[in-house]
């Protein structure tokens, strides 16, 4: 049992719901200009783990989609709407939110982050989230102007989506892209790799232990 345990880790798979694969990761950008590193931050994840992304209307803006990793495709609010046509067919946010056992939003823009709090849902990347099992980690890393991120309402917004469980990556400290030097930078691509992957990698030790100790 040890070495069936041991060659699925060096295979990078996981025990999830009984079943040895890779980890399914959500990873979707909002409209900061830190959705310049999304795709470096796709590549992070392409090894470890299987990898879907999402990006809103805005982050298009920012994202150099030809870098991305080959394996890795990407949805848009335009996909929600062509995949759909009649009563019957499936529900691209539903689809995602059912295939996914982690989800990382990063950049997260004050927009969306605000739009989380709140409930709404008008487009991919939120119905996703309103649909989201919060039992199911889900992470985020928002990336503003550092007049953004001190104002209250971040605060407020970041109280709310802490109710719900999800996990914040803390934005640094630096000069930002539009000149200005403060609080507000997204966290490095490996940072937030990195913490995902502890965070997954702790997860299954427990639930092993637990097994192993019922
Ligand atoms: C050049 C440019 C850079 C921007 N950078 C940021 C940013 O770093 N963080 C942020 O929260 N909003 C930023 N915005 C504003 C968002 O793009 C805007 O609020 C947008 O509606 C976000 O939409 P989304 O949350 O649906 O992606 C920027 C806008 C522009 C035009």
């Amino acid at each position: 049992m040890a070495h069936l345990e041991a060659s699925i880790a060096e295979m990078n798979l996981y025990q999830i719901n009984n079943a040895p694969r890779k980890p399914r990761i959500l990873i979707a950008a909002s409209g900061s200009v830190a959705a310049i590193k999304f795709s470096n931050l796709c590549h992070c994840f392409s090894e470890w783990a299987e990898v879907k992304a999402v990006a809103t209307k805005a982050s298009l803006h920012f994202i150099d989609k030809v870098s991305l990793p080959k394996d890795v495709t990407l949805y848009t609010d335009e996909d929600e709407w062509s995949t759909w046509s009649k009563i019957g067919d499936n529900v691209l946010h539903i689809e995602l939110r059912r295939w996914a056992d982690i989800m990382v939003i990063a950049p997260l823009s004050a927009n969306t982050l605000g739009k989380i709090a709140g409930g709404l849902c008008d487009n991919l990347l939120t119905c996703i989230v309103r649909a989201w099992d919060y039992s199911q980690p889900m992470f985020v890393a928002p990336a503003m102007n550092t007049f953004m991120w001190n104002n209250p309402f971040t605060e407020r917004h970041l109280m709310m989506i802490d109710d719900l469980g999800i996990s914040l990556i803390p934005p640094v400290t630096k000069r930002l892209a539009c000149g200005d030097y403060g609080n507000g930078a997204m966290a490095e691509p490996s940072l937030i790799f990195s913490t995902v992957r502890l965070f997954f990698q702790t997860q299954g030790e427990q639930s092993n232990s637990t097994t192993a100790n019922t």
